[in-house]
């Protein structure tokens, strides 16, 4: 039996992607388990840079069944688009399983991920507007519209009739904004309905059968720790629990289930949307990060915002999610500073924080406290194992590593998967 779990360790973008893509050749099922578009996983495999948003990222392995599972929500115009995206890339998608449990983005999704954005103004969460908190929000309010309801026409009409008495209130009443009518949504839903149904699935009586026989399963996640709905930087957090946990949640797996959690972070920090950022580098550092690191939403297009690696923050997301191991990503991005900084702790209202503090409020005024290392100057993306690494990089690795008290499984040095140094990865015998 091998379930893993891969999360990220920050605020998202850490390269999931990247890392999911290189050890998938190991696995059986990849598996989405929550969030939807607003996830954005840059993949560079075969010579070729491909963008995903819904689809896991092991869509690129002829013996890989990729799967959305429960946890996720799904528009289904979007996944359709990078379904087709794909083939024509050369991709086969008929592989790909979506759980009949799986929640629907709904056209009024996203209007009112707008509209709410909008009437909070400056106090926005700054999210990818893609429908995802409604989307939600209807699941939790047992409004939502399931993929499995896509099976059944009569249903599906009854659904959206019920949900659309209350959210044509809200649309118009509330926001002034254009109504819908159940024949509006049904004409754009049926082809989708009659594309979809193939790949309609009971997914999570599929992985554990899976599980049960030894074979692998990789559930990837979007999004970061920071980010999640519980554990993280609450209310500028996603709808959904990106975190471990959520991954047995999100795809039906049990947690004895799970061999070994992953979790990647850059060696440095970034951020999109608003919330706070105790490390966020303001400055020609901040800007450095950008450049080189090319920090640029693969979702939405928006400059990320950088800070230093946060120590406090990776700490945390090995607690919440009992990481096994972490992965390290864009150590390249770092050859290009004299010397480099890492937030050891916080320090609000004359005390110290050696963790996250429990109210937002110190959180938000949090200043970092850091120790600052030599770098190394040098390019170091063609180094394939950790010796070939200059000491400096070596140090802050192991530096990292001490702190974060779980071992540094692999290293990224660059976007292609082959940029990579392992330390600890036994692939599949
Ligand atoms: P994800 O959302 O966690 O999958 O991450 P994204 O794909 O949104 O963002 C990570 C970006 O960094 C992508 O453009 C990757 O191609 C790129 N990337 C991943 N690892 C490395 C690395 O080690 N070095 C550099 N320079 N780029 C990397
Ligand atoms: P990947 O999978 C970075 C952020 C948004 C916003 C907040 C809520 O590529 O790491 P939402 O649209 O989810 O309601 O927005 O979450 N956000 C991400 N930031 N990477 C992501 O995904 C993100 N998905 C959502 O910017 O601050
Ligand atoms: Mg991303």
């Amino acid at each position: 039996m091998a379930g893993i779990v891969l999360v990220g360790a920050q605020w998202g973008d850490e390269g999931k992607g990247k890392i999911t893509d290189l050890i998938a050749d190991d696995f059986d099922y990849v598996v989405r388990y929550q969030g939807g578009n607003n996830a954005g996983h840059t993949v560079i495999h075969g010579g070729r840079t491909l963008k995903l948003h819904l689809i896991p990222s092991g869509i690129m392995y002829p013996h890989i069944t990729p799967v959305i599972g429960n946890g996720c929500v799904i528009d289904p115009g979007v996944l359709i688009e990078e379904m087709d995206r794909l083939e024509a890339d050369g991709l086969s998608t008929h592989r790909l399983l979506i759980s009949c449990n799986a929640h629907l983005i709904m056209p009024y999704h996203k209007d009112l991920d707008g509209a709410s954005e909008h009437r909070l103004g400056k106090a926005e969460i700054g999210t990818t507007r893609r429908g995802i908190g409604p989307a939600y929000m209807d699941k939790a309010s047992r409004l939502g519209i399931r993929v499995q309801d896509l099976q059944d026409e009569h249903i599906l009409a009854q659904k959206i009739e019920a949900s659309l008495s209350e959210k044509n209130d809200i649309l118009s009443k509330v926001y002034g904004l254009p109504t819908y009518t159940v024949e509006q949504i049904m004409e754009e839903f049926r082809p989708y309905a009659e594309r979809l149904k193939p790949h309609i699935a009971e997914t999570s009586a599929i992985l554990n059968r899976a599980l049960a026989s030894d074979q692998w399963v990789l559930l990837e996640g979007a999004q970061g720790t920071l980010l999640d709905l519980d554990h993280g930087t609450y209310p500028f957090v996603t709808s959904s629990s990106p975190t471990a946990g959520g991954a047995c949640v999100g795809s039906g797996v049990g947690p004895r289930r799970i061999d070994r959690v992953l979790g990647i972070a850059k060696a440095y920090i970034t951020r999109v949307g608003s919330g706070p950022f105790p490390t966020e580098l303001d400055d020609t550092d901040g800007r450095k990060l950008i450049e080189v690191g090319n920090e640029y939403g693969t979702t939405t297009g928006r400059e990320r915002r950088p800070g230093w690696y946060d120590a406090v923050i990776v700490k945390y997301a090995v607690e919440i999610n009992g990481l096994t191991d972490l992965i390290i990503t864009k150590l390249d991005v770092l050859s290009a500073f004299d010397t480099i900084k890492v937030c050891v702790a916080y320090e609000y209202d004359g005390h110290r924080y050696n963790s996250l503090p429990c109210h937002q409020t110190a959180f938000h005024h949090a200043k970092p406290i850091y120790d600052e290392l030599p770098g190394w100057k040098t390019d170091i993306t063609g180094c394939r194992t950790f010796e070939e690494l200059p000491k400096e990089a070596r140090d802050y690795i192991t530096y990292i590593e001490d702190l974060a008290e779980v071992p540094v499984a692999m290293i990224a040095v660059g976007p292609s998967r082959e940029q990579t140094i392992m330390r600890r990865w036994e692939s599949r015998p």
